[in-house]
């Protein structure tokens, strides 16, 4: 008995000593000291011992449970701290590493100058209003003073629904809207886009954007609108820039003007980027024709206004020199990545 219990304190002791992890280490423990193992086998044998034998063998069989219990105690010391150890070190941060760069994303070009001209506009006291997309041909046409016959009606231009519904073909309709629901005085710009059944080349898309300007007052002058023009100009452009208006027509103003700014690249001596003209068109306007007051509901001898359209792709190109239409939609990072 002694030598049996000699050899389960070796052989426990050993393998304990072996252990090189927790799941080994709870094995020998119920092996060892739970109510089916070795050492427990071992004592339930004590009863079959002579008196004599008995307290001599309880001694060493209680020394060799106390071994056991000892060394798996160390045990667990030893392999609970090797694991926070090695916890610790899986987990260390190199903080001197240098980081993984995010790239960061910013606004379209397009939405850089539509949040620019709104931002010059409310400077003036302008409100920013949101039109339509889908409009009727009433306020898409009719209230704009474009009659029946209007060659801008053809389905070759414009992208109809029905023939009731369309597209709309410039931000113009904003005005109507404008006038038929806020009351007087008006002062507001109107951004979006707008549709033609253009094809895509370098200058032309079927979508595009345009920012629509309303002001409706008394003693509004086309003066007024050369000085708001001008001013939005410089501040758009520059100090430098001066404004050219050519007499035009437009069925919705009278008089109206399509205005020119002097070349950004040439200053207005003459350019291959204004082709040797020195000046750039950039935007019709004019002061709103009393008929399309009257459709609107105000009263043409009272008030006056002036409105203005504008095209977002056409001033984005003049001012940071771009050539084609086309790369504002492709979105190559590369070229978005310049703005
Ligand atoms: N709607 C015109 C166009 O798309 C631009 C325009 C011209 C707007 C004169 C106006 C204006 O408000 O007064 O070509």
């Amino acid at each position: 008995m002694r030598e049996k219990l000699e050899n389960i304190r070796i052989k426990a002791l050993e393998a304990i000593q072996d252990a090189t992890d927790l799941k080994t280490f709870e094995d020998l423990r119920v092996n060892y000291l739970g109510k089916k193992g070795e050492l427990t086998a071992a004592l339930r044998g004590m009863k079959d011992l002579s008196k004599e034998e008995r307290p001599v063998i309880g001694q060493v069989a209680n020394e060799v449970r106390e071994k056991v219990e000892q060394a798996l105690a160390s045990k667990k010391e030893a392999l609970e701290s090797a694991a926070q150890n090695k916890a610790l070190q899986d987990e260390i941060i190199d903080i001197t590493m240098s980081g993984k760069k995010m790239p960061v994303g910013k606004l379209h070009p397009l939405d850089q100058t539509l949040e620019e001209i709104q931002r010059i506009f409310m400077g003036m006291g302008y409100e920013v209003i949101s039109g339509r997309e889908v409009e009727t041909s009433y306020y898409n046409f009719d209230a704009l003073n474009l009659g029946p016959q209007h060659p801008a009606r053809d389905e070759q231009d414009t992208f109809y629904f029905t023939p009731d519904i369309v597209l709309r073909t410039c931000t113009s309709p904003s005005q109507v809207h404008t006038m038929e629901n806020q009351s007087l005085p008006i002062r507001m710009v109107a951004p979006g886009k707008v549709y033609r059944s253009d094809e895509v080349d370098a200058t032309h898309s079927p979508v595009f954007h345009q920012i629509e300007g309303l002001v409706i007052d008394e003693n509004i002058t086309f003066g007024d609108l050369k000085g708001v023009l001008l001013e939005f100009a410089k501040r758009f452009f520059g100090d430098k820039v001066t404004l050219k208006f050519r007499p035009h027509y437009f069925p919705f103003t009278e008089p109206s003007a399509e205005v020119d700014v002097s070349c950004v690249m040439c200053e207005g001596s003459g350019c291959s980027v204004c082709k040797q003209e020195g000046f750039i068109e950039v935007l019709g306007c004019g002061m709103v024709h009393p008929k399309v007051l009257e459709m609107a509901g105000i009263d043409s001898t009272k008030y006056q206004g002036f409105a203005f359209g504008m095209g977002v792709e056409r001033l984005t190109m003049l001012k940071y020199n771009i050539n084609d239409l086309r790369l504002f939609y492709e979105n190559d990072v590369r070229f978005l990545d310049q703005f």
